[in-house]
């Protein structure tokens, strides 16, 4: 199981006072790919019209540029408005392949302070099962803690 302390606390450091949510998607992104060996895809998507995710700060090869919420992982977290851990994405109905080395996927819906889906966070791994619980539990508390607060805005 990973330890997220340490880079929670980076995180939380770097974009304490900063409202722009884009530098903050920039922050997270890069943190995250720098502490973790198996994330191998980490970044935001972010809904710029209603039921349209749109790609925005991400660290790895190049994703999808929209994605509608009826579609793949990531349109899934955003339909349901819940966190998607998908231990094997060959096996995922709909997943879309933006690379073909990646094996297993989690996906987190980012809420504003008001609860709005802003977005969602997805990481890719190239490991089979990567992700679990804990995971999904300390992405949350990173989103949480930083788009939740008053006056972030989309
Ligand atoms: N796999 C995601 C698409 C985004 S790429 O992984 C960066 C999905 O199925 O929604």
């Amino acid at each position: 199981m990973p330890d997220y302390t340490e880079v929670t606390g980076r995180i939380t450091a770097l974009c304490e006072g900063e409202t722009d949510v884009i530098a903050c998607m920039a922050s997270i992104a890069c943190e995250l790919n720098q502490e973790f060996d198996h994330y191998d895809w980490v970044g935001f998507y972010r809904v710029t019209e209603p039921q349209l995710l749109k790609i925005g700060p991400y660290q790895g090869t190049h994703g999808c540029l929209t994605i509608p919420f009826d579609r793949g992982v990531c349109g899934a977290a955003a339909k349901t408005g819940t966190t998607q851990i998908v231990a094997d994405v060959n096996s995922f109905p709909g997943h879309i392949a933006c690379s073909t080395t990646t094996q297993s996927e989690i996906v987190v819906p980012v809420f504003g302070p008001d609860g709005q889906l802003f977005g969602v966070l997805d990481v890719d791994s190239n490991q089979p099962d990567a992700f679990c619980a804990e995971d999904a539990e300390a992405l949350e508390a990173i989103c949480a803690a930083v788009f939740g607060r008053p006056g972030m805005k989309p």
